[in-house]
């Protein structure tokens, strides 16, 4: 499937972004959050932020939409886009692959720290061999410790 690629470049990316390979769970929640308050201050400017967040879309859909954005008068910067790129289809990969067997709202009962996640999505990649990549857990991890982490002040719904 084409989702484990661009996951993969994603992942890899902010690793070499990053300096420590020790704080690139970290690092990778933070860029999520940048791109969350990148994504919720720039795509609420001229319509309700639930026109975006309506749509389950992978990463090539995203980009696509940006440019149709920026063709109605969005002025975001490349590092900007790829913030709420990155941001967007984590959100996806989480929503797509972690709502196959059960609802979402099951997982955002919980409120856990990264190092629980990491459990809590090792597991149930186990479940299912195959359908969730370890570049996917990563990011899914990422994004359900800044949504459902200790200090998240948001569901991401
Ligand atoms: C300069 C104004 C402007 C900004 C900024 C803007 N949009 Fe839009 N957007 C529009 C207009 C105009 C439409 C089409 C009319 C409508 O649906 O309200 C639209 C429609 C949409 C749609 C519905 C498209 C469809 O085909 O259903 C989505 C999704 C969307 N925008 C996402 C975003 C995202 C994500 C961002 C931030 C990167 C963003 N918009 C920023 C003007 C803007
Ligand atoms: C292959 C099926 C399957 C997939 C895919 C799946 N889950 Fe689950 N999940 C389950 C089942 C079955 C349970 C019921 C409790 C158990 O067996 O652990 C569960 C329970 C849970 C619970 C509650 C755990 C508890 O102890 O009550 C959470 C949180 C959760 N899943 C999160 C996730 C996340 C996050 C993802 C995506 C990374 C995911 N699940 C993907 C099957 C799945």
């Amino acid at each position: 499937m084409k989702i484990a690629s661009w996951f993969a470049v994603a992942v890899t990316a902010t690793f070499l972004s990053g300096a420590a390979v020790a704080g690139a769970e970290d690092s990778l929640v933070d860029r999520l959050e940048r791109g969350q308050k990148t994504f919720e201050s720039t795509c609420s400017a001229c319509h309700e932020i639930d026109k975006p967040l309506s749509k389950d879309m992978g990463r090539t859909e995203w980009e696509a939409l940006l440019v149709q954005m920026t063709g109605r008068g969005a002025d975001i910067s490349g590092e900007d886009k790829a913030l709420i790129v990155d941001y967007l289809t984590a959100r996806f990969a989480f929503s797509s692959k972690c709502t196959v067997c059960h609802t979402k709202e099951q997982v955002y009962d919980r409120e856990q720290t990264l190092a629980d996640w990491e459990k809590t999505v090792a597991e149930m990649a186990r479940k299912q061999p195959d359908l969730i990549s370890d570049a996917e857990a990563r990011v899914i991890i990422a994004y359900l410790t800044l949504v459902l982490g200790p200090a998240a002040s948001s569901t991401g719904e």
